[in-house]
């Protein structure tokens, strides 16, 4: 072979394959999805692995780390942060777990399935559907498990069901040590005080500590009532004393209570042709919530529907003495779901995209968003707000989008100081979290070693040293 062309890799690739088979490793075309993100990020791999068990899993670690080889783990790249992609140099291996997907286990009693980290969260659905489950994170995108429990995903449906922490009851990590160590965290249950709760180490972390493999995870009943409503708040300042009503109306049967500003609305009618615009000749409101109400049992005999209980809601709320509503509009969920769903995806198209995963205690979410708002035609003149999001557990994807071709999106500076300038406000003023849903990747991992105190990053490090001391990850927590 022309030593021109020689793979500098593959030796390693041999050793591998050895281990891994034919299906295991990919280089080359192979690979390229692997190596491109969601969202406008694109490295290269030094080659791809693809273990097909925890077991191929542990042994090709083991060696990566005995060769001193970089792993960044993948589970269904969708992520937005590069935490998940290989970085530019193509010397770090993509290790993906889309092969770890042939397990799905429910325990009906325990109202509990075992999952690989592979498996996608569409079909851990249809799997649980028959039985009347469901895996209650919602989300607009169809990530592998692993990825879930990566960044912890919230949703929109946190304000019921919570995050993917709260809904995990075991699972079974690979440390990058030389050893490819397997451990096993919780058995499915719902209580166990016998010791430190190490699985929570692995959540949220973004693979920095070690590799998911294997999880067992709450799932809850699959609702049998729902009512689904557009609200038109009257002003941002009403957006929480209207949460506020909802809550003390409806209890546990709140199910989502998410935000989407105009902008974010008319990105998404206007880059998802399939959608319908829902409202009045089509002129779309400053600000809209979509509220969603649902019930696990089937209303019983002689009891008012969901949708009359929600409609005598709002005709109370019409009548309080404090304006709260300016319009509201019952109707199909499927309709409402797709447009809230396809907002991300609008205001991709919008122009140059800066995205923020923000959260703020709920009281000051809406404030948040006046104040920047209010301040970015001075500063940023160019650049428009996207806000929408889940402003009923106060996360709030705060995007904003320099305008095409505009001198300030072509300006190298100026993602930097839009970021610099919005996260100080968030942080410093608003005491909110600069990464609420989405984990820590390339993207945000200067802004994580500025705003997270030294003794916790040195806390990270010396965690790291004793779980996974060979290198993993697309970023560094310590
Ligand atoms: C959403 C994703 C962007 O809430 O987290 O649509
Ligand atoms: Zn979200």
């Amino acid at each position: 072979m022309n030593s021109q062309f020689a793979n500098p890799h593959s030796e390693h690739m041999a050793a591998l394959r050895e281990i891994l088979g034919d299906r295991g490793i990919l280089s080359g075309i192979g690979a390229e999805s692997y190596e491109e993100g969601a969202r406008f990020d694109k490295g290269k791999a030094a080659f791809v692995l693809r273990p097909g068990s925890t077991e191929e899993l542990s042994k090709a670690v083991s060696y990566c780390v005995r060769n001193a080889i970089h792993i960044v783990p993948q589970a269904g790249n969708t992520g937005v942060v590069s935490a998940s992609t290989p970085d530019a140099s193509g010397n770090q291996v993509l290790l993906s777990v889309d092969r770890l997907n042939k397990t799905i286990e429910l325990d009906a009693d325990n109202r509990s399935v075992r999952v690989s980290a592979g498996v996608l969260l569409s079909d851990l659905n249809k799997a649980l559907e028959p039985d009347g489950l469901f895996f209650p994170i919602d989300l607009g995108s169809d990530p592998r498990i692993g990825g879930m429990l990566a960044t912890n995903t919230g949703g929109a449906r946190f304000l019921k069901y919570g995050d993917v922490r709260r809904n995990v009851l075991g699972l079974t990590v690979v440390l990058a040590d030389t050893e490819g160590t397997v451990l096993e965290f919780g058995r499915g249950l719902r209580k166990d005080n016998t010791g430190m709760d190490w699985k929570h180490i692995f959540i949220g972390t973004c693979g920095f500590f070690g590799i998911v493999t294997e999880c067992v995870l709450n799932v809850e009943r699959l609702p049998q009532e729902t009512a689904t409503a557009l609200l038109v708040p009257a002003g941002s300042q009403k957006v929480m004393p209207l949460l506020r009503v909802i809550e003390d109306r409806f209890g546990a049967d709140l199910t989502a209570f998410e935000g989407m500003s105009r902008n974010s609305i008319s990105a998404a009618l206007e880059h998802v042709p399939s959608l319908r615009n829902p409202f009045p000749r089509g002129e779309v409101p400053d600000y809209v919530v979509l509220l969603e109400l649902s019930r696990s049992r089937l209303p019983r005999e002689g009891n008012e529907t969901l949708d009359s209980e929600l409609a005598s809601a709002l005709e109370d709320i019409w009548g309080l003495d404090e304006p709260l509503l300016a319009d509201a509009f019952i109707g199909s969920s499927k309709e409402m779901w797709a447009l809230r769903h396809a907002i991300s995806e609008g205001v991709k198209n919008t122009g140059m995209l800066v995205a923020f995963d923000l959260c703020f205690k709920r009281g000051d979410v809406m404030a948040f968003c006046d104040r920047i708002k209010g301040d970015l035609v001075g500063r940023f003149p160019d650049v428009g707000s996207y806000e929408f999001g889940h402003v009923g557990d106060g996360g709030i994807h705060f995007n904003l989008v320099a305008k095409r071709d505009s001198d300030t999106a072509r300006d190298p500076q100026f993602e930097r100081s839009l970021r610099e300038w919005v996260y100080d406000i968030a942080v410093n003023e608003f005491g909110g979290s600069f990464s609420a849903e989405h984990g820590i990747g390339r993207k945000n991992q200067a802004f994580y070693d500025k705003y997270t105190p030294t003794a916790i990053r040195d806390m990270a490090k010396r965690l790291k040293e004793i779980t996974s001391p060979g290198g993993l990850g697309a970023v560094r927590l310590g």
